[in-house]
């Protein structure tokens, strides 16, 4: 996990609860259109994968129990993990890439529907992702991995002044460059080739020489749009197109996309192909459907997007018709951690990962609504260009005063509560009945993501080992653990 240099332990806020009367009247429990669905109120449970389906990207009894005790708490929106639109492996993340998915994803929305009483509307995130390959050994990776070219022959001939490189056997090239000292491997290798010695091979937007990579602004559209039409086959209420964190439609909006296609460069063309998913979307599912996006208010990487490439994507995206705008930031693989020799890079482990799920540790601005200022900018430009569609704020907010704040100053429409909802997802029922406080208070310490990091089943430290007696409890793989929260008890 990033640290700060000098971290600052952030005591999480205080908390004063509304009374029944104060809930009833609060912006944050009225209700707001999200394009043709009506939401009770402004309340939002943010996509969070929970490592719960089956190695073929079936829905499981875990996933259906997991999102069920969310309904329980009533939010007004509930978003599904970030569930993979191609047919192809991705371990036990949920799939939604052929219809062989519906029957599953069809009984989860009937789950939260009858959990909710029909008060939660289910959205489903929809995402593409390119492959990540793990950290190789380095003999591994010059004996197998690594194309040896007519580059690397001059470079070493030019490092070592023997000309006698450039003819060089492969197989002596490849043992060479094996025994050689960091120092001549950087001179010897690419940016792309280091990467993929240091960090594992991971394929990119910009890798255009490759067949499948150059062919992504024709196939993506397609698929898209036959994963939100099953998405509504399927009977959920919405989806949310995943163009947020180090995912592959991210990459075409970000700054660090160079494709020479039309769809790289300047902003225009970065969100061409976002614009391009979008309009195959809503031509399948039509527009008597909500179909969103999550996006991020600034990358937090060298080279990457900052909040005016976000307020002009923001504002196109509306004109374009989106139903709303979930705003998030950072979670990039740019500035990832080095992974340990055998394991993937995890994207969430660098400055922006910090950034996309801030804890307690932080600088003097701290973890709570920290990204609050960049969604109001990114609010007011959608606004100032006359459109209404509302605009999702999360990040560290978890009391009703700073969620209620937020709402009245203008700086969002809805409100996200991600890890305070994992924590308790009662708090939506909790604090509209006036018992806000017996809401179990998020500690913004990451447990939860470490969970994630290590694609173990992810669960809270708060309830985690509690009640471990109770009957008919299932628990994790680790046997240690609870998979969701004891119920409350009204
Ligand atoms: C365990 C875990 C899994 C997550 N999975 C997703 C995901 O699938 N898609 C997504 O857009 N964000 C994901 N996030 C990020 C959250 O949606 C949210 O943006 C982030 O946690 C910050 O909000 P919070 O401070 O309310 O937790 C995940 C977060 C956590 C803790
Ligand atoms: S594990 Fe920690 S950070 Fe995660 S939801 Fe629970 S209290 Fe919050």
């Amino acid at each position: 996990m990033w640290k700060f240099p000098k971290p600052i332990k952030h005591a999480i806020p205080e908390a004063r609860w509304p009374s029944v009367a104060e809930a009833t009247r609060a912006l944050l429990f009225s209700p707001i259109k999200l394009g043709p669905l009506t939401l009770a109120s402004r309340t939002w449970v943010p996509a969070m994968v929970p490592w719960r389906a089956t190695e073929d990207g079936f829905v499981t009894q875990a996933n259906l129990d997991w999102y069920r005790r969310f309904a329980a708490g009533r939010p007004a929106a509930l978003v599904v993990e970030a569930t993979g639109v191609r047919d192809i492996p991705s371990g036990p993340l949920l799939r939604i890439g052929h219809d062989r998915f519906i029957p599953g994803l069809q009984k989860l929305v009937e789950t939260v529907r009858e959990a909710s009483q029909g008060r939660t509307k289910l959205l489903i995130q929809i995402i593409d992702f390119l492959s990540v390959r793990r950290r190789p050994e380095k003999a591994k990776y010059f004996e197998r991995f690594l194309r040896v070219t007519r580059r690397h022959r001059a470079v070493l001939s030019e490092v070592s002044g023997d000309p006698r490189w450039n003819e060089a056997d492969e197989l002596e090239v490849r043992s060479f460059l094996a025994r050689s000292a960091e120092e001549v491997i950087e001179q010897v290798l690419d940016e792309g080739e280091l990467e993929a010695l240091r960090f594992g091979y991971r394929e990119s937007v910009n890798d255009t020489d490759l067949p499948h990579i150059k062919d992504l602004p024709r196939v993506l559209p397609g698929i898209f749009a036959d994963a939100a039409r099953r998405a509504r086959e399927a009977g959920f209420d919405g989806v949310e197109l995943h163009y947020a964190h180090a995912y592959t439609m991210a990459s075409f909006l970000s700054a660090r996309n160079k494709r020479t296609d039309g769809y790289g460069g300047a902003r225009n063309e970065r969100v061409r192909l976002p614009l391009e998913v979008y309009r195959a979307v809503r031509e399948g599912v039509g527009h008597d459907y909500t179909v969103g996006v999550r996006f991020l208010a600034d990358e937090v990487i060298e080279g990457g997007n900052r909040i005016d490439d976000a307020i002009y994507f923001g504002v196109e995206f509306a004109r374009a018709g989106m139903d709303f705008l979930s705003i998030s930031k950072g979670g990039k693989f740019e500035d990832a951690q080095q992974p340990k020799v055998g394991q993937a890079v995890y994207p969430y482990t660098g400055k922006s990962g910090y950034e996309c799920m801030p804890t307690t540790l932080s600088d003097e601005v701290g973890p709570f609504g920290r990204t609050v200022p960049l969604v109001a900018k990114i609010k007011s430009a959608v606004n100032a260009a006359g459109f209404g569609t509302p605009v999702v704020a999360t990040g560290g907010i978890s009391t009703f005063a700073q969620a209620e704040e937020i709402l009245q100053r203008g700086q969002a429409d809805i409100i996200g509560f991600a890890r305070q909802a994992l924590a308790d997802p009662d708090w939506f029922l909790k604090v509209k009945l006036g018992r806000g406080y017996e809401v179990r208070r998020c500690t913004y310490t990451n447990y939860c993501e470490a969970l994630d990091q290590a694609h173990k089943q992810v669960t809270c430290k708060l309830w985690d080992r509690v009640q471990l007696d109770e009957p008919g409890l299932v628990l994790a793989d680790d046997g240690r653990r609870r998979l969701i929260p004891p119920n409350w008890k009204k």
